[in-house]
């Protein structure tokens, strides 16, 4: 395992998690770093995105337990897990808006809710947020209107309007072209150095991973198998980090050939 650096702002003990007969979590441990940016790779249904669903706490252990800046998330209600999610914002897969509402209004959503703003600084902060992200001018236009790329940035601003201290993001980049999937990429590092945030980013790309990432960790298993600096972490000898490897660096009519395609 990698050496720690800095202080550990979530700090993950003996996760059990299971639905039904499918145990996801079987005592899983997993320190994150003030500071950094965390890449989670696994295979689909490993369970990356109920891993990140129990650290905003909307999902709780069977057992273990779930801290975020020392405070157990898992046990929080009410009130005072309304405040510690706060200060968190997670990019869901899929990155859901709201298809009533405005691009304006999704992204001011939660400036709304949480209230202490007026509306003309609520509109400042959201023509800021679209600006960052590339999106000025798109403030009424529904939804529907945009492209999924623009979609996903509309979800990352709604993310980076209230300036959270935790960024989580469920697989920012999956279903984008690479060269929108990069402009992503940039998104995500640069919101990490605005907002001087601890981040998270579950991704199947490597090319995001390598990019984003301070660390990098393999789930599998209901574990963290694997966890390292980006560097060390390519140079693990397990075939997924492997194949995530060559994806990168081989013509991809090599695997091809090699799995008996001609
Ligand atoms: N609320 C739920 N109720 C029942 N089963 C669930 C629930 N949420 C997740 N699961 C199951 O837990 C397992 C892990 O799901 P999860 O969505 O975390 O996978 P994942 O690693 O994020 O996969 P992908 O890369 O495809 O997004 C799956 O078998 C899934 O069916
Ligand atoms: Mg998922």
């Amino acid at each position: 395992m990698a050496e720690l650096e800095g202080d550990v702002a979530i700090e993950i003990r003996d996760l059990w998690k299971a639905f039904g007969p499918n145990q996801v979590m079987a005592g899983l441990d997993l320190d994150i770093i003030r500071g950094e940016t965390l890449v989670i790779l696994g295979r689909s249904g490993v369970g990356k995105s109920v891993l990140l669903k129990h650290i905003i706490g909307i999902l709780r252990p069977d057992r273990g337990s779930v801290k975020v800046n020392g405070e157990l998330i898992c046990q929080l209600k009410g009130k005072e897990l309304y405040k510690a999610i706060m200060d968190m914002g997670m990019l869901f897969q899929g990155a859901a808006l709201f298809d009533s509402m405005t691009v304006s209004q999704n992204v001011g959503f939660y400036l709304r809710e949480h209230g202490g703003h007026t509306k003309a600084e609520i509109q400042d902060l959201v023509d800021h947020a679209l600006e960052m992200v590339g999106l000025s001018g798109t403030q009424d236009k529904l939804p529907s209107d945009l492209s999924g790329g623009m979609r996903k940035r509309a979800g990352l601003a709604r993310l980076i309007v209230y300036r959270p201290k935790f960024l989580l993001y469920d697989e920012p980049t999956t279903g984008l072209d690479p060269i929108t999937a990069m402009q992503i990429n940039e998104l995500i590092v640069q919101t990490q150095e605005e907002l001087k945030a601890t981040s998270i980013v579950v991704t199947h790309d490597a090319v995001s991973a390598l990019f984003v990432g301070d660390r990098l960790a393999l789930h599998e298993n209901g574990k963290i198998a694997h966890i390292e600096k980006a560097e060390a972490f390519m140079k693990i000898d397990h075939p997924t980090i492997q194949f995530l490897k060559r994806t990168m660096t081989e013509d991809p009519r090599v695997f091809r050939s090699e799995m008996g395609h001609d």
